[in-house]
């Protein structure tokens, strides 16, 4: 018998579908409530609002668990590949060998970006924000591929659409870094696998040849893994309520890049390093800073720290927390900020404030540090982000279309004036 729920309204009963998910995940279905009733219901953040149902991605925030088409998150970054679960995330099935190879030599037909694209980062300040910069570059390619404007493409047209992007990604960023440093880019180099070719465009040289240690190939690949995504938080939401007006897949992607950025998602693994940098120039004491995270007139906030739908451990943090130390030890690093990192998560974890509310460290307290002994500066970590993250949009916004999805359009409840004639200029 299938499950409903009544809400009672004005002293009316109205009953509701309730909706179970195959993890037992339940929601009441409130799409025809205010057909029913005039009522809406308001959820400021979406705390509590199922936009979609999706087959992609599972979590359970209490249980601390992360599965990507049903596999586990930590099997994935132990034993698969970046490009492998982007196959799985896109189509949905873990590829056989034949497959992931075509797949593979698809996106490798499509690395290089045009040469007029170039011209772009001749206009950007030398000190411009690398995020700033990849949403501006994604958004373009709808410039260059103009048959991506078409909302009533073909599957074989949205797989290229799709493919392109996944292609010209990893291009996009490490020119962005290459730039930044005034260097000349390095070309894509098509007998490479997806990731050794990226971290051979950013720290390979023009004028040698750079071997790219195989630890940093390893770290990357799982860093990439990790975030690959992440169900419907704030900038995959984006993706699909952007492409749900038929924007095409760039301006999409570029809206997501947009929202990845801000410092309470994405940009907090940049804001995570400039916190613990500040930590240590002011002397390293951690217990100063929790009563600042902790003080509801200051508004620092413990980066890395707590997360909307992980109440118990992020399994994510838990694998990039061993990876940081295994990268760094393999690397011969000694990082003074991984010491500040580790006081403060003990601390915090000991603190009241941090239990009461449930604030664990999340996937970007650890990243950074990561990151860093691999080479990469400071404001390029959310631009990593956003290349792990990818794969998640893209199958979110073809999940989208493929559910032929309406508008996203959410309703309000209206707090202003009510009606009130004009007074011309003259008599205000
Ligand atoms: N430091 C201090 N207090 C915190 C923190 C923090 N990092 N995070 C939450 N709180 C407090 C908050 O002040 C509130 O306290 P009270 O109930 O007394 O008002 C309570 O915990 C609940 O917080 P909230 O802001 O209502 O929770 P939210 O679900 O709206 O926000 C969050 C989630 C991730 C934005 C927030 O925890 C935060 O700002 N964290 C720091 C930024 C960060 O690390 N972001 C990365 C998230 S993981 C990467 C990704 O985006 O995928």
């Amino acid at each position: 018998m299938s499950e409903t729920a009544s809400i009672s309204i004005n002293g009316k009963s109205y009953e509701l579908p309730v909706i179970t998910g195959t993890e037992n995940e339940q929601g009441i279905d409130i799409s025809k409530l205010r057909d029913v009733s005039g009522a809406i219901t308001i959820d400021p953040g979406y705390k509590n609002t199922g936009a979609t149902k999706s087959a992609i991605t599972f979590l359970d925030g209490e249980k601390g668990v992360l599965h990507y088409r049903g596999y586990p998150i930590e099997q994935l970054a132990e034993q698969s590949t970046f490009l492998e679960v982007a196959y799985l995330l896109i189509y949905g099935d873990l590829p056989s060998a034949q497959v992931l190879a075509d797949f593979r030599k698809k996106i490798s037909r499509h690395t290089l970006i045009h040469e007029d694209m170039k011209k772009f980062f001749d206009g950007f300040p030398s000190k411009s924000h690398p995020m700033g910069q990849l949403s501006c570059l994604v958004g373009a390619l709808s410039a260059f591929y103009p048959e991506s404007l078409n909302p009533n493409m073909t599957e074989e047209e949205e797989e290229l659409t799709i493919i392109k992007l996944l292609a010209k990604m990893p291009t996009i960023v490490s020119w962005i870094y290459k730039k930044s440093l005034g260097h000349p880019v390095i070309y894509p180099r098509n007998e490479l696998n997806f990731v050794h070719n990226f971290l051979n465009m950013t720290f390979g040289q023009i004028t040698e040849d750079v071997v790219i240690d195989k630890v940093i190939v390893d770290a990357m690949h799982k860093l990439l893994i990790l975030h690959a995504d992440h169900e419907q938080n704030c900038s995959t939401s984006t993706v699909r309520i952007v492409g749900s007006s038929n924007a095409n897949l760039y301006a999409s992607i570029s809206a997501g890049i947009s929202a990845l950025w801000g410092p309470l998602h994405g940009g907090a693994n940049q804001a995570v390093i400039e916190m613990l940098e500040n930590i240590r120039n002011d002397g390293g004491d951690s217990a100063k800073w929790l009563a600042k995270a902790k003080d509801k007139n200051d508004p620092f906030r413990l980066m890395g720290f707590g997360h909307r739908v992980y109440k118990n451990f992020d399994p994510r943090a838990k694998i990039i927390k061993k990876a940081c130390d295994d990268v760094l030890d393999k690397l011969g690093i000694n990082d003074p900020v991984l010491d500040i990192a580790k006081q403060l998560e003990e601390a915090a974890l000991k603190d009241q404030y941090f239990v009461d509310r449930k604030l664990y460290p999340n996937v970007d307290f650890y990243s950074g540090i990561i990151y860093r002994a691999l080479g990469f500066p400071t404001d390029m970590f959310t631009v990593l982000f956003a290349l792990g993250r990818l794969p998640g949009w893209i199958a979110q916004w073809k999940e989208m279309r493929a559910n032929k999805e309406p508008i996203g359009r959410p309703r309000q409840i209206y707090t202003g004036s009510t009606k009130r004639d004009y007074v011309p200029l003259d008599q205000r």
